[in-house]
C-alpha cells in the first residue's frame, strides 16, 4: 500500500514518521476499525500528528512524540476479542503495542514508557513529558472521532492510502 500525504503537512513531521509508515505489517493497522467509523491506522496517524505539535507547543522530543503517538495502539487483533489474560483490553492492549514496536521498530526507553502508559488513568502514569501528550492527543482523537468530527490528518485529502 502506498500512503500519500498532503504538501500540506509539514515534511519535518513526515520525516519522523515515514520509515513507520511505509512497514508492510504496520500498514496492516488499516484493516481494524477504530471508534466506530475510522481505522487504526488513520486514528494512530492523528494522535502522532496532534502529539508532535503539542511537543512543539510544551518543549517536548517531537520524535519521541511522533513515533510512539503512531505506534501507542500497534496490535494487529481486533479489540472486541477476549484478551489472553483475562485483562481488560483497556489494560492489555498497550502492553501488545509497547512490545510489537519494540519488535519492530527498535523503540527507546521513552518510546516504550509513552505506548504503556497512554491509556491513563487505566494503567500506569504516564513518566515524561511525551507520554503525558500522547495520553491526552488519543483521547482529543478518540472523542473526535467517536463524534465524527475529522481533525487534523483525518481531513479531507491530509492523507491517503493507495492500493498498490
Ligand atoms: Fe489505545
Ligand atoms: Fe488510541
Amino acid at each position: 500500500m502506498e500512503i500519500e500525504v498532503s504538501k500540506e503537512v509539514a515534511p519535518a513531521y513526515v520525516a519522523h514518521v515515514l520509515p513507520i509508515l511505509q512497514n508492510a505489517k504496520f500498514q496492516q493497522l488499516g484493516r481494524y476499525t477504530h471508534h466506530f467509523w475510522t481505522n487504526r491506522l488513520m486514528h494512530s496517524l492523528n494522535v502522532s500528528y496532534l502529539s508532535w505539535r503539542m511537543a512543539d507547543l510544551f518543549g517536548a522530543d517531537a520524535s519521541v512524540a511522533a513515533r510512539a503517538g503512531l505506534l501507542h495502539d500497534f496490535c494487529l487483533y481486533d479489540f472486541h476479542e477476549k484478551t489472553p489474560t483475562g485483562e481488560h483490553q483497556a489494560f492489555y492492549h498497550p502492553k501488545v503495542a509497547a512490545k510489537n514496536s519494540k519488535e519492530v521498530f527498535q523503540i527507546s526507553e521513552r518510546e516504550w514508557d509513552a505506548i504503556l502508559s497512554h491509556m491513563f488513568p487505566l494503567g500506569p502514569l504516564p513518566r515524561n513529558k511525551e507520554a503525558w501528550i500522547i495520553t491526552v492527543a488519543d483521547k482529543i482523537c478518540a472523542l473526535m472521532e467517536v463524534c465524527h468530527i475529522a481533525i487534523a490528518l483525518a481531513r479531507r485529502n491530509r492523507v491517503m492510502f493507495v492500493s498498490a
